[in-house]
């Protein structure tokens, strides 16, 4: 007989209580702790690196450990002023559902193997098919972010203008594939591009305007010019709130050129995709639901603990061709089979926490915390502009603030000034924001997409930069 161990463990209901409090204790320290904790890199790897251990440590140690040194060393990304890269704060009923989720650790692959979470998948997917407005015939399914989500769509679109690259590969292609974005789209396109085979420089990048939009008239030169010259052109991919300044691109316009040309339209709408909720927003979306495929964040603007991301593709069939298994049939299909869907097999159930958070809060309370992130983003930058001494130098369109510190006497200020400024609010720990690139000029950024964000935070967040300003530029 074989002596059995199982892995179950003693008290797990007392630490399963630990754990919770530890988490309740964090959140509540939110808004008090430095943005980002003051450690670096080697200090850190001395408190946490050790030997692998092949027996056991005690818990109560193990805890001791986790709150004074991993807890400790968080950034915290759902502070008030943490207004940096696009990491949004997750909201507490998201936690709740993703510490549900991970107790029960299903794994939507097929219905047998999670019937409960594939159903919640389902809804979950519809929800933001209605919400985009995409009628029926839709498919789609959640990823780990906003990088699989348009890796997928844009599987969807190869399989579509070239039919049985899932088996074959694209090396039969006769004419080299090129897709367009904008000089603001987000790098993920380039790698999404590569991994389909195509290769990053299938990738065409057009120009914007002053308001950062993809310009309509360089893209369909483009066109034109790629066909002349035997390339086959098949996708455009629209920004819908590109990273850096949130521009959203003219969407019923990308339509119609993709309609006239029989390419596929592609809205990247990772950051944006939430501000349809607003009566603001779905005025500056609108024509998403004319695109042949949508990916959106809800780790993003949907504050949704990471990680969640969600690909939309308006013909079902070409996401099921794209990644159906061997003996998988769409006309056979009753529960959807979310591994047909998708490049996992084995994969985490995203829809449980994004299922509970609409649930607790309903869409009508996101869609007015989105809405109060823009009016934030707004009050801001003319707040900075009043200031004087700042350069707002992009459109707020959704809830991102790119601007400079100016100097009137100083016409051309290195970049250093604005990296000492950024570095000095984030060593002060009492906010966060981050530098960004844009058209060659280094600049700051603050991006409202924060739960906790408030005009108070404003009041001291341009207090800090005030400080920040260097005394011998
Ligand atoms: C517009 C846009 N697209 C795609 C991505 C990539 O998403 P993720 O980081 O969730 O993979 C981002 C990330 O910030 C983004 O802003």
């Amino acid at each position: 007989l074989v002596n059995t161990k199982s892995l179950d463990i003693e008290g797990f209901e007392f630490y399963l209580d630990k754990a919770m409090k530890i988490i309740t204790n964090y959140l509540k320290n939110i808004s008090i702790e430095p943005v980002v904790p003051k450690i670096d890199f080697y200090q850190l790897t001395d408190l946490l690196d050790c030997d692998i251990p092949m027996e056991s440590t005690d818990m109560d140690k193990l805890f001791d450990e986790i709150e004074g040194n991993v807890v400790a060393n968080c950034t915290k990304i759902g502070h008030p002023r943490f207004l940096a890269w696009l990491l949004t704060s997750p909201s507490p009923a998201g936690i709740l559902g993703e510490f549900l989720n991970v107790g029960l650790s299903q794994v939507p692959a097929s219905f047998k193997s999670a019937p409960s979470e594939t159903i919640l998948e389902d809804t979950v997917i519809k929800w933001f098919a209605e919400i985009f407005g995409y009628e029926s015939g839709y498919g789609g399914s959640l990823t780990s972010g906003g990088t699989m989500a348009n890796m997928t769509c844009l599987a969807a679109a190869r399989e579509k203008h070239f039919p049985g690259a899932m088996k074959k590969g694209i090396h039969g292609v006769q004419k080299p594939p090129v897709l367009y974005v904008s000089d603001q789209g987000h790098g993920c396109i380039e790698r999404a591009a590569s991994m389909l085979g195509f290769g990053s420089e299938a990738v065409k990048r057009v120009p914007t305007d002053s308001s950062f939009r993809i310009r309509i008239d360089s893209l369909v030169q483009q066109i034109y010019k790629d066909r002349d010259e035997g390339l086959a052109p098949f996708c455009v991919v629209a920004q819908v709130g590109s990273s850096n300044t949130g521009s959203i691109d003219p969407l019923v316009e990308l339509a119609n050129i993709c309609k006239e040309n029989g390419l596929w339209l592609h809205a990247d709408a990772a950051y944006g995709g939430a501000a349809i909720l607003t009566d603001e927003g779905r005025e500056m979306l609108k024509g998403i639901q004319y695109a042949d495929s949508i990916a959106t964040d809800p780790h993003k603007w949907f504050f949704t603990p990471v990680e969640a991301g969600c690909c939309l593709v308006k013909n079902r069939r070409y996401l099921f061709d794209t990644f159906k298994t061997k003996d998988a049939n769409l006309e056979d299909e009753t529960a959807t089979d979310y591994l047909n869907y998708g490049v996992q097999f084995t994969r985490a159930s995203r829809a449980f926490k994004i299922w509970f958070a609409f649930r607790v809060y309903g869409l009508n309370t996101i869609a007015q915390v989105v809405k109060q992130n823009i009016l934030l983003a707004r009050e801001f930058a003319e707040r900075l502009e009043k200031d004087g001494k700042w350069e707002v130098v992009a459109p707020v369109e959704l809830s991102a603030v790119c601007f400079r510190y100016k100097d009137n006497q100083k016409k051309n200020l290195d970049s250093s000034v604005q990296d000492k400024i950024v570095k000095f609010v984030e060593e002060s720990g009492e906010a966060f924001l981050t530098l960004a690139v844009l058209k060659g000029q280094t600049i700051i950024r603050a991006c409202f997409t924060n739960h906790r964000t408030s005009s108070k935070d404003i009041d001291i967040i341009i207090d800090l930069l005030s400080k920040a300003i260097p005394k011998n530029i």
